[in-house]
């Protein structure tokens, strides 16, 4: 099977950063950015329908500051090799009336799942489980937690980061996906596209400047460096939407183009 389609949609200030500051997580809730962003927005329901998504992408950065010390866990003292295959239970991928995961790419195991189960967000999420992206290089302390909290997770790559295109792979070719949006930050979706591995970009802007250098913004990569050129985008659609934001839906022209 080929790689799953990926679509990534992000909600961004007009100067395209994507929360308040750096030390700013939005998991929780920030009433200043529901002032940026009041969370009224269709667009993701919209794609869920249109695309179908079996996959909800984050990265860890969604759920845990860099540098911040997540909670501790208890060494892991057995034999670690077995931890070292993919953590797929039967009876966990094959539960009655399951229909999609919320996937974190975590090879340094930095996330505490607080909510394995969707249902706890809702009807909509009835049927959505957790699901962790690791490497051969995440410590085995936080794969055993995995395993104790029944958390599947995919092993993708030596490390020390996650192989964004192996992750895809296995996530097609063992678990059946056929589209993954990401809603992740900067960081991960940047690291997305300089793998050439994003297919379709929707973007939400808001009426409103953040800046700040250092905010998590859009495609947060690594510089291009020389004879590296710029991801060329096809527009699909651009729309004005209620309370002045506008969504631009672009796809991937997979093949840079040199003018
Ligand atoms: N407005 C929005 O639409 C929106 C959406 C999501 C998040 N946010 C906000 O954005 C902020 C987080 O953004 P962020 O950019 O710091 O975090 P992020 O996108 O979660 O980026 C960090 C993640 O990317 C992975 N990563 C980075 N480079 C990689 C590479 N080359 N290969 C493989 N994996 C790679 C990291 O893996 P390792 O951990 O393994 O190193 C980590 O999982 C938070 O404040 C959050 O609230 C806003």
């Amino acid at each position: 099977m080929s790689r799953p389609r990926v679509v990534v949609h992000n909600i961004a200030s007009a100067d395209g950063r994507l929360t308040l500051a750096p030390d700013v997580l939005l998991l929780g809730g920030d009433e200043r950015w529901r002032a940026v962003d009041d969370g009224n927005s269709s667009v993701g329901d919209w794609l869920r329908a249109h695309h179908a998504p079996e996959v909800m992408l984050e990265g860890s950065g969604s759920f845990v500051l860099e540098g911040a010390e997540p909670e501790p866990l208890p060494p892991f003292d057995g034999d670690p090799a077995p931890l070292y295959e993919d953590y797929l239970p039967g009876a966990i991928i094959g539960r009655a009336g399951h229909r999609g995961w919320f996937c974190a790419v975590d090879g340094r195991g930095r996330v505490r799942w607080e909510v394995k189960d969707g249902a706890a967000f809702g009807p909509a999420w009835v049927g959505w489980y957790a699901l962790s992206i690791v490497h051969q290089a995440t410590p085995p302390a936080y794969l055993a937690y995995l395993q104790r909290e029944e958390i599947p997770y995919l092993v993708a790559g030596p490390g020390p980061q996650v192989d964004l295109a192996t992750a895809l792979e296995k996530l097609g070719g063992k678990l059946g996906v056929a589209c993954v949006l990401s809603t992740a930050g900067g960081r991960l979706n940047g690291a997305l596209l300089r793998a050439g591995l994003v297919d379709e970009i929707n973007i939400e802007f808001c009426p409103a400047i953040i800046g700040g250098i250092g905010t998590p913004a859009l495609f947060d990569a690594p510089p291009l460096q020389a004879g590296d050129w710029p991801t060329r985008l096809r527009l699909l659609s651009a729309e004005v939407r209620d309370g002045g934001r506008v969504w631009l839906r672009y796809a991937v022209e997979q093949a840079p183009v040199r003018e």
